[in-house]
């Protein structure tokens, strides 16, 4: 199914890592992440998009999976990274990772958090909102430093992907709205700001997206405000962010386009409009997540109990579920698996893949066709690497699995499994309960 994924001899090897072998090394349920897999999507990036273009960068949206392991290979294949969150900043921080190169989103950001991202300068804050502003001045102010920010735009455009990860729609909570009465005055409020530099705008269509119609559209819609802003207030944008979004396979059904059916589309847009119009083309930006780390990521899971319903359903239950993958539950999403050791065998049975947490929502897979069970299979989910690790929970306290980076024939705990210590690390309990 993906270049990192083998058969021989009817068993599943990710790189040269025998899946069965790591299961019974680092125990169920397993993140396993292909390192070849994430490198090889990055040079795709590069070549697709980075080397075509100039003056273009590229982030890793981090929100997808992020592990200290992860910012040192998005460092080494120099990306720059996207972070949401005061904890996601502090984790690229703690790794090393050049702060200029950070670019920090978030339609929420605490005061705390602007305040660490100003500390450290990092390379753009995307501001989402006017209340964020007021208090990003506040602190620039107060620590006597300067912030480069772009403004998140609000494209109103519907995308075709599931209605939760659809983000350009007018409707959204993300980002501010294009309505002139609204964008307008708040750009003339920014560029009255002494201490922010405004470097342009930023935008995010969706995500597990196939078709460029709406980053097309989005770029479109960019651009006549950077014309606008120009016209306006004689000001020239300097960059343009277009997010992220684009599809990755999660299924044989799933037919994945190349970054660079979005990237040329979207740069034959700017520079087409940027030409025509005699406006300088900005410095563009794009920011993968799931596209860098989807793929590479697969789940090993022990088959438990078996339950047959006759003339309804077999329900196969293995030693994870909605807690390590929340995706199936949240967005309906689809996966395909197989038993490490049965590869090559013929599908007998199709049966419902589920879980072991106490709801009955928490099925990983529907009609999935598999061989003969025998206990303790290890059944393998392509495709997790991002936004399952990530979405984790501890429902049930479950503890989260551990992670392992297969590099060839070599494989290294990048995140270790949990305890129930763990689980009660944080818990405290006042004298008079004692
Ligand atoms: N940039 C921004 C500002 C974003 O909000 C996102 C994703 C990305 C980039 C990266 O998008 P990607 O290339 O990964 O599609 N939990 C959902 C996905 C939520 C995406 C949120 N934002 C899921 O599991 O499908």
């Amino acid at each position: 199914m993906h270049e990192h994924i083998h058969i021989k001899n009817g068993t599943l090897y990710i790189e040269d890592c025998n899946a069965l072998e790591l299961a019974q090394r680092y125990k169920t349920p397993l993140y396993v992440m292909s390192e070849s897999s994430i490198r090889q999507k990055c040079q795709m990036v590069k070549s697709d998009f980075l080397d075509k273009h100039d003056d273009v960068h590229a982030a890793y949206a981090s929100k997808a999976m992020l592990t200290t392991a992860l910012i040192k290979i998005i460092q080494q294949e120099g990306l720059y990274m996207d972070v949401v969150s005061g904890g996601e900043l502090y984790m690229a921080i703690q790794a090393d990772f050049p702060t200029d190169k950070i670019i920090f989103h978030g339609n929420n950001k605490s005061l705390e958090e602007l305040e660490y991202a100003i500390k450290h300068q990092v390379g753009r804050i995307v501001v989402d909102n006017l209340y964020e502003l007021k208090a990003l001045n506040t602190l620039c102010a107060a620590l006597n430093r300067r912030a480069r920010i772009l403004f998140r735009i609000t494209p109103g455009v519907a995308s075709s992907t599931h209605d939760y990860i659809a983000t350009g729609k007018k409707d959204s909570k993300f980002g501010i709205s294009l309505d002139d009465a609204v964008i307008y005055p708040a750009i003339q409020e920014v560029l009255n700001q002494p201490l922010i530099d405004f470097m342009g705008f930023h935008f995010h269509v969706g995500s597990q997206i196939f078709d460029h119609t709406s980053h097309i559209k989005a770029t479109e819609i960019a651009l006549n405000l950077i014309k606008n802003v120009k016209e306006r207030f004689d000001f020239t944008v300097k960059e343009l962010n277009t997010g992220g979004g684009y599809g990755v396979k999660y299924t044989r059904d799933d037919v994945p386009q190349t970054i660079a059916y979005f990237t040329d589309a979207i740069m034959e847009t700017i520079d087409g409009f940027c030409k025509t119009n005699h406006i300088a083309r900005p410095t563009v930006f794009i920011e993968p997540g799931r596209f860098i780390v989807g793929e590479a990521g697969i789940t090993l899971y022990k088959i438990g109990s078996v339950k047959e319903l006759p003339g309804i359903r077999t329900y196969v239950a293995v030693d994870g579920g909605m807690t390590d993958n929340i995706r199936p539950a949240l967005y309906q999403a689809k996966y395909e698996a197989l038993i490490v050791t049965k590869a090559d065998l013929p599908a007998s049975q199709t049966v419902t893949l589920c879980g072991k947490c106490c709801e009955s929502g928490d099925i990983l897979i529907e009609n999935l066709p598999l061989p003969v069970i025998d206990e303790d299979d290890i059944l393998a989910v392509f495709s997790t690497g991002a936004y399952n690790y990530s979405m984790a929970s501890h429902y049930n306290k479950h503890t989260l699995p551990a992670m392992v980076l297969v590099n060839g024939s070599n494989a290294f705990e990048i995140i270790k499994r949990e305890t129930y210590e763990d689980l009660v690390r944080f818990d405290q309990v006042p004298d008079y309960l004692k």
